[in-house]
């Protein structure tokens, strides 16, 4: 029952380039060869930021012809906002806005013994950690930098460090990297 930051970073820490795009990521690897099957079968709850969710709406094409459907999550799902957004038809989605405390505990329960996925953006994660209820950053370590972009974790992290818990080689373009978030 953890809340976990999982997502794939540049090796410079970007998530994204600063006008969202995600292209470089798709040529590092097929995602069924790194932990996400099994991680996803252990979420039950998930959130992410507006950018996050509209890139998903930009892309459901893309997504459905590889995943069979536009959103292919079949948890709830939380989407923060101060803004209106578009729907997706059949998904089972909350949009909110605000303090996370209330919303993680709505998650919680509808997440029951499985885990917290936050998607991201970095900001929205870090939201979570500042209110102490960020378990685990797992991150995709791609071969690859951009520059500038999407931060992976805009925060100072500095004592308690994060501990390292797992290191995890992909061929040659992806290192898995898991980590525990010290709350002591
Ligand atoms: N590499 C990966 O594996 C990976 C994983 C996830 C995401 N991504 C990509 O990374 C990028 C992330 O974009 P981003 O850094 O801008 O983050 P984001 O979290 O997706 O979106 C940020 C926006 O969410 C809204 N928001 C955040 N916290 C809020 C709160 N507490 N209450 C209300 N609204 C809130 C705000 O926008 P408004 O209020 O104006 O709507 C904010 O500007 C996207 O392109 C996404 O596709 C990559």
């Amino acid at each position: 029952m953890k809340t976990q930051y999982y997502t794939a970073t540049s090796l410079d820490g970007f998530i994204a380039t600063e006008n969202d795009s995600l292209d470089w990521l798709f040529s590092l690897g097929d995602v069924n060869n790194t932990s996400y099957p099994d991680f996803i079968s252990n979420v039950g709850a998930l959130a992410m930021g507006s950018a996050t969710y509209e890139w998903m709406v930009r892309h459901a094409d893309k997504i459905a012809d590889q995943m069979g459907t536009a959103w292919p999550y079949t948890q709830p799902a939380w989407v923060f906002s101060k803004r209106k957004l578009p729907a997706i038809a059949g998904a089972d989605i909350r949009f909110v806005s605000g303090d996370v405390r209330p919303i993680h505990a709505e998650m919680r329960l509808a997440a029951g013994d499985k885990n917290i996925w936050i998607v991201g953006g970095g900001d929205l994660a870090g939201q979570f950690y500042d209110a102490g209820l960020l378990d685990e950053i797992m991150v995709q370590v791609g071969s690859v930098t951009l520059g500038k972009g999407k931060q992976l974790f805009p925060r100072r992290v500095l004592s308690p460090v994060l501990r390292l818990v797992a290191v995890h080689q992909l061929g040659h373009a992806m290192v898995e990297l898991r980590y525990e978030v010290n709350k002591d």
